[in-house]
C-alpha cells in the first residue's frame, strides 16, 4: 500500500472512492455540482434499502466507490471509518485496482487518521510460515485533502511509526515460541534499541536477576532451559539532546533555575513476557495451549510502544520494562506450594504454577520503582477469567488513579481500544493471604480481580499505577475488525497516546507554571 496526499485529485486514479459518515454528503467542495447531484440521489435513494458497505457505481463518468462508515453496531464514529477504510483496500487489492483517490477535503484530523490507520491494517499479513509467499497486489491510495495537505502529510508520517509498532508486536506476538525465546527477544530488543535514536537498553539474564533478588522471573524461569531475561528500555525525551524536546526541556530549564524543580513525571511500562505458558506442572488443557504463544503480548507491546515514542520524540520520559521467561516443565520446575521471596521482600507461596505472570510482574513493577517511575501501567495476558469477562473486543483496567484511569479510558477511545475500569476489590485481598508465607499466587474467584490484587502488593508507594489484563483482546482465533487471525496489537496505540497526552499536559503545566512563577517574581 502506498498513499500520496495531495491537494486536487490527480484524474489518474482508476476509482474514486467516497467516505459517507451518517449517509450525509461531505465531499461538496471536491465533486462537481452534476457529481453532488448524483450522489445526493444515490444516497436518497439507498435512505431505506439495504447499504451494501461497498457500493461501486458510475458518478460523472468516474467509477465511484462508496463506502458507509456508519454501520456496524457498537463500534464508534471513528471506528466506522477505520473499518470501511480497511474495506476497501481488501476491496481495492482483491480487484486489483492500481490506484484509487479517497475524497477527503473535509475530514477533521482524527476522521484522516482512522482512515489511514484502516488501510494499513489491511496492509498486514503473516506468511512467514507459508512455504510460499505471495506477494500482495499494491495499491496506490491518491488522498485528496484540498487545504489540509501539510496537515494531514504530519499526521499520516506519525501514523505510519504507529503502525510501524503495532506491526513489530503483532509479528513477535504471530512468532511461534521455539522461535521467539526470552534470549531471541531480548536479540529483537537490542536490535531495536540499537537503530531507535535516544533509546537505550539494559538486559539481565537469569545470574544477574538471581543476585538482585528478582525472583519472581527466576522462580519462574529456572523450569525452562531458555533461560529468563528483564529488559530495561529507557528514553528521555525531556532532554535538551532531543531535538522534538528541546523547547520544552528549554522551558524546564528556565523553571529550574528560578524555582529549582522540573516536570517530574516518570512513564514506565511494564509488560508481560511469558514466551509461551504452558502452566508448568499445573498443565494447562491441550485445548487452550496453542495460543499461549501470545503470552509475550505484554511485553512485545510495551517494546514496540516505546519505539514509537521514541521516533516521535515526545517530550516525556519513557521506560518499559519487559519480564521475558518461558513457563515450562523441566527437572528444576518450581513446585506447588514452593515460597520464595520476591524483590520487595514480601514472601509468596507458589499455589498454582499456572498464576505464573503477576510473579514476573513482581518484579517488573519493583523494576520501575528502583527506576522512579511516577506512573506505571503493566499489560498482561494475565487471566482467563478476564477473556470470560470481556470477551475479545474489550480490556479491563485495574487503577489506584482516577487521573490516570480517566486519561487510559479516553486515550482508548481515540485510538479505537476500548476499555472497562475493574474493581480493586478490598473485600477479596484476605484471599491472598498464605499461610506460611505473606502472600500466595492464588485468591478468590473473581480471577482477574484476584490477579489485580496480587499485583498491587507490589506496586511501589506513592506511584500512580494501571493493570491492563488483555488476555482477551490481544489474540483472536476469528476474524474481529481488522484482525483475520492471531494478534491484535491491541494496546500499542493507546500507550503511544496516553505517552503523547501526558506530555502535552506536562508542557502546558511548566507552561503555566511559567506563567505563574513569573507574576508572581514581578509582585516580589
Ligand atoms: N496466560 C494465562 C492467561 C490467559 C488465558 C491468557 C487465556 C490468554 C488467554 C495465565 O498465565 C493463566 O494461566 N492464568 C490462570 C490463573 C489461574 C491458575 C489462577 C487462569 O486465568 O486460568
Ligand atoms: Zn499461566
Ligand atoms: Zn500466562
Amino acid at each position: 500500500m502506498k498513499t500520496n496526499i495531495v491537494n486536487t485529485a490527480s484524474g489518474k486514479a482508476n476509482v474514486s472512492a467516497l467516505f459517507f459518515v451518517k449517509k450525509s454528503v461531505q465531499f461538496s467542495n471536491v465533486l462537481s455540482e452534476n457529481a453532488v447531484t448524483q450522489v445526493e440521489s444515490v444516497l436518497n435513494g439507498m435512505k431505506d434499502g439495504p447499504f451494501e458497505d461497498l457500493e461501486l457505481l458510475e458518478i460523472d463518468g468516474v467509477s465511484t466507490i462508496f463506502v458507509d462508515a456508519a454501520k456496524e453496531r457498537g463500534l464508534s464514529a471513528l471506528d466506522h471509518l477505520r473499518m470501511s477504510a480497511y474495506r476497501l483496500a481488501k476491496r481495492a487489492c482483491k480487484r486489483q485496482i492500481p490506484t484509487v483517490s479517497i475524497m477527503l477535503a473535509d475530514a477533521a484530523p482524527e476522521q484522516f487518521k482512522s482512515i489511514l490507520h484502516g488501510l494499513h491494517y489491511a496492509d498486514y499479513k503473516f506468511d512467514a510460515y507459508k512455504s510460499k509467499q505471495k506477494d500482495a497486489f499494491q495499491v496506490t491510495f491518491e488522498i485528496v485533502a484540498g487545504e489540509q495537505v501539510a496537515e494531514f502529510k504530519k499526521i499520516a508520517e506519525e501514523v505510519a511509526v504507529e503502525h510501524k509498532a503495532v506491526v513489530l508486536a503483532k509479528n513477535l506476538i504471530n512468532t511461534c515460541a521455539s522461535d521467539l525465546t526470552p534470549a531471541e527477544f531480548v536479540d529483537n530488543a537490542n536490535a531495536i534499541a540499537k537503530y531507535t535514536p535516544g533509546l537505550s537498553i539494559k538486559v539481565r539474564n537469569m545470574k544477574q536477576l538471581e543476585k538482585e533478588g528478582f525472583m519472581g522471573l527466576v522462580t519462574v524461569g529456572k523450569g525452562s532451559s531458555h533461560e529468563p531475561y528483564m529488559i530495561t528500555l529507557s528514553y528521555d525525551g525531556t532532554k535538551p539532546a532531543r531535538k522534538g524536546a528541546a523547547k520544552v526541556a528549554a522551558k524546564s530549564a528556565k523553571i529550574a533555575d528560578k524555582n529549582a524543580r522540573t516536570s517530574a513525571d516518570h512513564l514506565v511500562l511494564v509488560g508481560k513476557g511469558l514466551t509461551f505458558d504452558t502452566g508448568g506442572l499445573c498443565l494447562k488443557p491441550p485445548k487452550s495451549m496453542p495460543e499461549m504463544i501470545s503470552d509475550m503480548s505484554g511485553a512485545a507491546t510495551v517494546l514496540a510502544a516505546i519505539q514509537a515514542i521514541a521516533t516521535l520524540e515526545l517530550p516525556i520520559k519513557v521506560s518499559a520494562v519487559c519480564c521475558l521467561a518461558e513457563n515450562a516443565i523441566g527437572f528444576k520446575s518450581v513446585l506447588p506450594g514452593d515460597i520464595f521471596k520476591a524483590k520487595n521482600g514480601k514472601t509468596v507461596m507458589v499455589d498454582n504454577t499456572d498464576a505464573e505472570g503477576r510473579l514476573v510482574l513482581s518484579d517488573g513493577l519493583a523494576e520501575a520503582g528502583e527506576i522512579g517511575a511516577t506512573h506505571i501501567i503493566d499489560i498482561a495476558t494475565l487471566t482467563g477469567a478476564m477473556v470470560r469477562a470481556l470477551g475479545y473486543a474489550v480490556a479491563g483496567f485495574f487503577c489506584n488513579d482516577d487521573d490516570l484511569g480517566l486519561k487510559v479510558i479516553n486515550c482508548g477511545e481515540a485510538c479505537c481500544e476500548k476499555f472497562w475500569s475493574m474493581p480493586l476489590e478490598e473485600e477479596y485481598a484476605d484471599a491472598l493471604k498464605d499461610k506460611f508465607a505473606d502472600l500466595k499466587n492464588t485468591g478468590s474467584d473473581a480471577g482477574a480481580i484476584a490477579a489485580a490484587l496480587f499485583l498491587q502488593e507490589f506496586v511501589p508507594e506513592n506511584t500512580a499505577w494501571a493493570h491492563w489484563d488483555i488476555a482477551g483482546t490481544a489474540f483472536v482465533n476469528k476474524t474481529w475488525k481488522y484482525t483475520e487471525y492471531g494478534a491484535t496489537g491491541f494496546g500499542v496505540q493507546t500507550l503511544i497516546e496516553l505517552a503523547r497526552r501526558m506530555s502535552k499536559a506536562d508542557e502546558e503545566s511548566i507552561e503555566n507554571d511559567a506563567v505563574v512563577s513569573e507574576d508572581e517574581y514581578k509582585v516580589c
